[in-house]
């Protein structure tokens, strides 16, 4: 588990001190930032996860998906995407004024130890602060980084024509239990419809494309990056776009008729179903009582009780090794 105060340890020791002025740029901070960061006197974090976005936005902390400028200083968290985490340290150093310093804190399972490598080949390292099984490394970049860092996460065309980058879901292959979904894809489906965690845009083109009965389709997703990319796989006049942690979406004014997921089962390393399972329940939120939803979920998660607690029917419509389909119908008042 990440140590979200390990990047504060080199400023309680006065191995770092805060630029005297100007904000302080964090880039992917955690959901909650540590106490001590109310003596930094301005912070601009820049998270693309909505649900952090949101947990960030209620500490009166000002928060954007996409960082633009220059800051005295940057603090750059590390994340589960070696590309992103290359690729945000590059812009750390592109975004740092001269003579300011990008601190970066990472846990040993996200790769600090060899980023550090990487790194310490290209410049000079003013600091090392090991805690809490992860590190956290400063230094004060005098020439640019790498070009290639920052391009490696810039969205191209994968091999099956989608627009996709690294540390988005399934961005080389389509993912065989998405494909699955699609045969569902059929003249049932019509009028408004949600694609509740759409990613990069698979399942939202295939419906669209599929089911000419469909008067609207809203794609909710949470990873800013990839609903911007969705925009380039999606080109129809009936999708909006939606950047929204869907576990916290309300009833509409107006239901859909259907919703179709495939959710997401980590948030973290490990499989979390209780993801999966605040997806079932907004699914039933959302939907017309006279409406489906249509999932995908891997075999061996446990969403049969989330399934019972919010649909009146539901059933497995197809399952093999490694997945199972299944469709909801008359969701439950709650
Ligand atoms: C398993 S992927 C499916 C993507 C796409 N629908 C497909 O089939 O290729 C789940 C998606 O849910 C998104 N996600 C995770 N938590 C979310 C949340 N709280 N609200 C909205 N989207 C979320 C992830 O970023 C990811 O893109």
């Amino acid at each position: 588990m990440a140590d979200p105060a390990r990047i504060l340890l080199p400023f309680d020791d006065q191995l770092l001190t805060l630029p005297e002025s100007g904000d302080v740029l964090y880039i992917r901070p955690p959901a909650i930032l540590p106490q001590d960061f109310l003596e930094f006197s301005h912070i601009v974090c820049e998270q693309g996860f909505k649900p952090f976005s949101d947990c960030l936005t209620q500490e009166n902390v000002t928060v954007v998906p996409t960082a633009l400028g220059e800051y005295p200083m940057v603090l750059v968290a590390l994340t589960r995407s070696r590309a992103e985490n290359m690729a945000n340290f590059a812009r750390a150093c592109r975004m740092v004024s001269a003579d300011g310093q990008v601190v970066v804190s990472g846990d040993k399972t996200d790769g600090i130890d060899s980023m550090l490598k990487t790194v310490k080949k290209v410049y000079e390292i003013d600091g090392v602060f090991s805690k809490s099984h992860g590190k956290v490394f400063w230094l004060t970049p005098t020439t640019p980084a790498p070009a290639e860092w920052e391009l490696a996460m810039r969205p191209k065309r994968n091999a099956f024509g989608y627009m996709t980058a690294p540390g988005m879901f399934s961005p080389e292959k389509i993912d065989v239990g998405s494909e699955m979904l699609t045969a569902y894809f059929d003249k049932s489906v019509k009028g408004a419809v949600a694609d509740i965690g759409s990613g990069w845009g698979y399942l939202a083109k295939n419906i669209l494309e599929k089911c000419e009965r469909i008067t609207s389709l809203d794609l909710f997703e949470a990873e800013h990056a990839a609903l911007e990319v969705s925009r380039a796989n999606v080109i129809d006049d009936r999708a909006a776009f939606h950047w929204v942690d869907v576990t916290a979406m309300d009833k509409p004014t107006e239901p859909y008729h259907t919703v179709i997921c495939n959710p997401p089962f980590h948030q973290g390393r490990a499989a979390e179903p209780a993801i999966g399972i605040s997806f079932i329940a907004a699914a039933a939120r959302i939907m017309k009582p006279s409406g489906q939803f249509l999932m995908v979920a891997n075999r061996q998660l446990p969403y049969e009780s989330a399934m019972e607690a919010h649909f009146k029917h539901w059933e497995i419509l197809e399952q093999n090794k490694a997945f199972k389909i299944i469709r909801a119908r008359r969701p439950l008042k709650r």
